[in-house]
């Protein structure tokens, strides 16, 4: 069955699951005012900084006694840094269910070597919290971004526990609700759901990491880059803007225009119901097809940022070229760019839904899926 090419394109087609679409608001031109050519420990340079710090606290809600630093390395120095300060000093559990996830875990066991209990999940599954012991330190991601599974909420994570939870929250933050008093740390990237850049990380400790760091020393040695302690005091200055080395900042100016569009529209509550919105249109359309579904098995995990889609028709022959043909048409037609699964994910398809994205520009690409599936299938009748 051909079907004919939608009349309308989406006015943005940049659904890539990280870098993300810019807000919808974003022109080079705003960023005209970025201390450039100045010192970042200059007054200009560090109030850009603290602002950041201070906005991001005020939309994502994170209680005034919690610090936040801006750390190198995007999303992944801060969680390095994370499992490097504190892990180590009574035994950890290692949570994954997707490749981000799994690796941290290489990470906490071939690198640190420390003792881990190793708890995984296939790809569209989850691993029962409820198995997880939260005495121990337990490092996990809250949205698997090469699976679409998140965490549903935080109520198996007990508020007595006696380790800490290290949260990679990157695909999270911003459009999903983060339970504070759950997350002893918890990092994203600018990158993500406020399509800022990757240049740095975002690194939020609860009072609890901050008496860990300050009692415990690792048993390795920790680069500079890494140290939030100095004989055994918090760096205080890491967390109001001083950051360890030089940050971009273009890429602070960058951020601070994303998080004042997101204060303008309405804050965390309309960041996650953009998101959800984007998912919801998504979810309908595998609804009332049958040959797409949610790679996310039980619904109340289904992300509403990396929405990753797999083909259930059984004409198709190859399922990783037959996905990688249609996400090329797809591309091709400037419809929708940078959409097939991730490298180590099942074959299928991730469309981001984050609050950048707009609904209807979803809402004006999902014709075009319906258009590209037919066309391959047709594609490879033809070449049986
Ligand atoms: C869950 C998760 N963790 C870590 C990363 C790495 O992030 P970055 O490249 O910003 O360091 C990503 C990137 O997509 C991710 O999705």
């Amino acid at each position: 069955m051909t079907i004919d090419q939608p009349a309308t394109r989406p006015a943005n087609p940049r659904f890539s699951s990280g870098p993300c679409a810019k807000p919808p608001v974003f022109s080079l031109d705003k960023l005209s005012g970025a201390a450039l050519g100045r010192s970042h420990r200059a007054k200009i340079g560090k109030d850009k900084l603290k602002a950041a710090i201070e906005t991001t606290r005020e939309v994502l809600g994170v209680p005034a006694d919690y610090r936040i630093g801006i750390v190198p390395a995007s999303d992944t120095g801060a969680v390095e840094m994370a499992m490097w300060s504190l892990l180590g000093a009574r035994p950890a559990t290692m949570v994954a269910w997707e490749s981000f996830g799994a690796g941290w875990v290489t990470d906490a066991v071939k690198q640190l070597k420390i003792e881990a209990e190793v708890k995984t999940a296939e790809y569209g599954q989850i691993v029962d919290f409820a198995e997880v012991d939260f005495n121990t330190d337990v490092v996990f991601t809250w949205n698997g971004t090469t699976s679409g599974v998140r965490v549903p909420n935080g109520d198996l994570i007990p508020a007595d526990r006696e380790g800490l939870t290290i949260c990679d929250a990157t695909s999270a933050a911003f459009a999903q609700d983060l339970p504070w008093d759950k997350l002893d740390v918890t990092t994203f990237s600018w990158q993500k759901v406020m399509g800022g850049e990757a240049a740095h990380g975002m690194l939020i400790l609860s009072p609890r990491a901050v008496e860990r760091l300050e009692n415990y020393t690792p048993a390795w040695p920790l680069p500079k880059i890494f140290r939030l302690t100095k004989r055994g005091k918090l760096i205080e200055g890491i967390f109001v803007g001083e950051t360890i080395n030089t940050p971009s900042m273009l890429a602070v100016e960058d951020y601070l225009l994303a998080l004042d569009w997101a204060q303008a529209i309405g804050g965390l509550p309309t960041l996650m119901a953009r998101a959800d919105a984007n998912a919801q249109a998504i979810f309908d359309f595998c609804a009332e097809r049958d040959w797409i579904d949610n790679l996310a098995e039980d619904p109340a995990t289904r992300s509403n940022t990396s929405v990753c889609l797999k083909f259930t028709d059984d004409r198709i022959t190859d399922g990783a070229a037959f996905a990688k043909a249609v996400a090329k048409r797809l591309e091709a037609e400037g419809v929708a760019l940078d959409i097939g699964a991730y490298r180590d994910a099942p074959a299928g398809l991730r469309i981001w839904c984050g609050a950048t994205v707009e609904t209807a520009d979803i809402e004006a690409m999902l014709p075009w899926l319906d258009w590209a599936f037919h066309a391959e299938i047709d594609a490879q009748a033809q070449a049986a």
